[in-house]
């Protein structure tokens, strides 16, 4: 499996010109059958895998200054009787229609793509472009594209047609932002075990305001509560208990005047601090208890939570923290990256003791990992099993993920499906098994780039035995570039 890799390292499994391929633009929208199938679809599984990522890495010709900054495509599966087909669209923003009529870079981004013409022409420039391009869920019988400054676009659930902005039916307001990372709490303690989606937003300055949003099944608001807390946030994700909405607030500074003087975009102003500690803020999720409590731990960067789950006095908080984390830089290309010089991602517990107020910390796992998944149910709850996109090997050091992780947190056991040498995987998502009862009875999808012959695979499988043989590998006609979060429906479209 792992051969002809003259040249690497010896403990590299990767040929970093393959891994650069998987960040080409792919311009063209398809629809077709899956026809070119290794092994076969499970009959049972039945609904729709959505992805987003970036889709375009560079606007007519001239490249993006970051993949964050590229244009949201949605992906879909279609799973019924044994069958898959496949769908692509762009999420037509008013900026990314904009831009293509226009074949220029029009706005700036939010990870330094600017305009051309220099900073004259970006000075004072403060419009945002809400790429869409984070996650999609579909929830309250809306498909919803997610990026976390901005506004949700709904779109056609069939057919991926951008129906356009969605306030959610009055929830949000014009400028409001929605994060892209909702939760699913499978039975929520407040609504007689209903599940509900739970989401946030934020509002950064010299403190910031983080409001917690609750929905149900139908899309109508539950609950919605703001809370205002001291610095600057730069808050990606977050995790959630029965009882609490958990923030991560990392050590950042943030300068805005390169920003402001159309220098830099405004996240090359976030300047992270690896020797502050970071926050740990709990926000109860009833808004009848006001109670904000603060923890500080160093932990490093945090991106990503695994879950989280609560005892009586202790809260159990598991993440993928950087050591550090480099800048973006106005000069730098994100293709030429070399993995050996960046500290790895790396999974850890953050146990924090509600009664003496402490904050301990375990690694739970060193090899290089990110986009950690679980069964839904276990959501909140204590929870045995972690599925991860992760490196083939454990090297101490950043590699790209090339292997799904599954990480038995009971025993400690680990199983690694790898791709490598020219397989790059993308986030798992666990698909449990229709009567199901092991909380590892389901499949794992994950779209694998394959680097060989530049296009990707959606690779099936089987979460009890992640060693063996996949259950399917389907052939896409392309490649699909590295894409960043989706979801599951049970629905098919
Ligand atoms: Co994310």
């Amino acid at each position: 499996m792992i051969s002809n890799l003259a040249g690497s390292a010896k403990d590299q499994y990767y040929k970093i010109e393959e891994w650069k391929r998987g960040y080409q633009s792919l311009p063209h929208e398809y629809e077709y059958e899956i026809l070119d199938i290794e092994g076969k679809i499970p009959l049972e599984l039945e609904g729709t895998l959505f992805r987003n990522g970036p889709g375009l890495l560079d606007i007519a010709g001239t490249p993006v200054h970051h993949p964050f900054d590229g244009d949201g495509m949605i992906s879909s599966f279609a799973f019924k009787e044994g069958k898959a087909y496949f769908r692509n669209r762009f999420v037509q923003t008013e900026a990314y229609v904009a831009e293509q009529e226009a074949g220029e870079i029009l706005y700036r981004g939010v990870f330094g793509t600017q305009k051309p013409g220099g900073w004259l022409n970006n000075v004072f420039d403060f419009r945002l472009k809400n790429i869409a391009n984070t996650n999609i869920i579909y929830w309250g019988d809306k498909l919803l594209a997610l990026w976390e400054a901005a506004e949700p676009h709904s779109l056609e659930p069939k057919t991926l047609e951008t129906i356009g902005i969605d306030y959610l039916d009055g929830i949000l307001q014009p400028g409001d932002s929605f994060s892209a990372h909702p939760w699913i709490d499978p039975s929520c303690e407040l609504d007689n075990g209903e599940p509900c989606l739970v989401n946030f937003s934020i509002e950064p300055g010299l403190s910031s305001k983080i409001t917690v949003f609750e929905l149900n099944q139908d899309g109508k608001l539950l609950r919605r509560h703001a809370h205002s807390v001291p610095g600057f946030s730069f808050i990606h994700d977050f995790a959630i208990t029965p009882n609490y909405a958990i923030f991560c607030q990392n050590p950042v500074s943030f300068n805005p005047l390169p920003f402001l003087f159309g220098w830099r975009g405004a996240g090359e102003c976030v300047e992270f601090q690896p020797h502050k500690p970071t926050k740990i803020i709990l926000i109860p999720r009833n808004p009848d208890n006001k109670e904000v409590k603060i923890f500080e731990v160093n932990s490093g960067f945090i991106f990503h939570h695994a879950n989280a789950f609560e005892t009586e006095d202790k809260i159990y908080l598991d993440s993928i923290a950087y050591a550090t984390l480099p800048q973006v830089q106005p000069d730098s290309n994100y293709k030429e990256v070399d993995f050996n010089k960046l500290d790895p991602g790396q999974l850890w517990r953050f146990t924090i003791n509600l009664q003496d107020e402490t904050v301990e910390k375990e690694l739970l796992e060193s090899r290089c990992c990110e986009f950690p998944t679980l069964h839904p149910d276990k959501v909140g709850r204590d929870y045995r099993y972690i599925f991860i996109g992760a490196a083939h090997n454990d090297t101490g050091r950043n590699a790209p993920l090339q292997g799904i992780l599954k990480l038995d947190l009971q025993t400690g056991k680990q199983e690694l499906h790898s791709f490598a040498g020219s397989g790059y995987v993308s986030e798992p998502i666990f698909v449990p098994k229709p009567n199901g009862t092991k909380e590892d009875e389901g499949w794992i999808l994950t779209l694998v780039y394959d680097g060989s012959q530049h296009r990707s695979d959606l690779v099936i499988l089987d979460g009890e035995n992640m060693q063996g043989d996949v259950v399917a590998k389907l052939h896409l006609k392309h490649h699909i570039p590295y894409g960043l979060h989706g979801s599951w429906t049970d629905n098919v479209f």
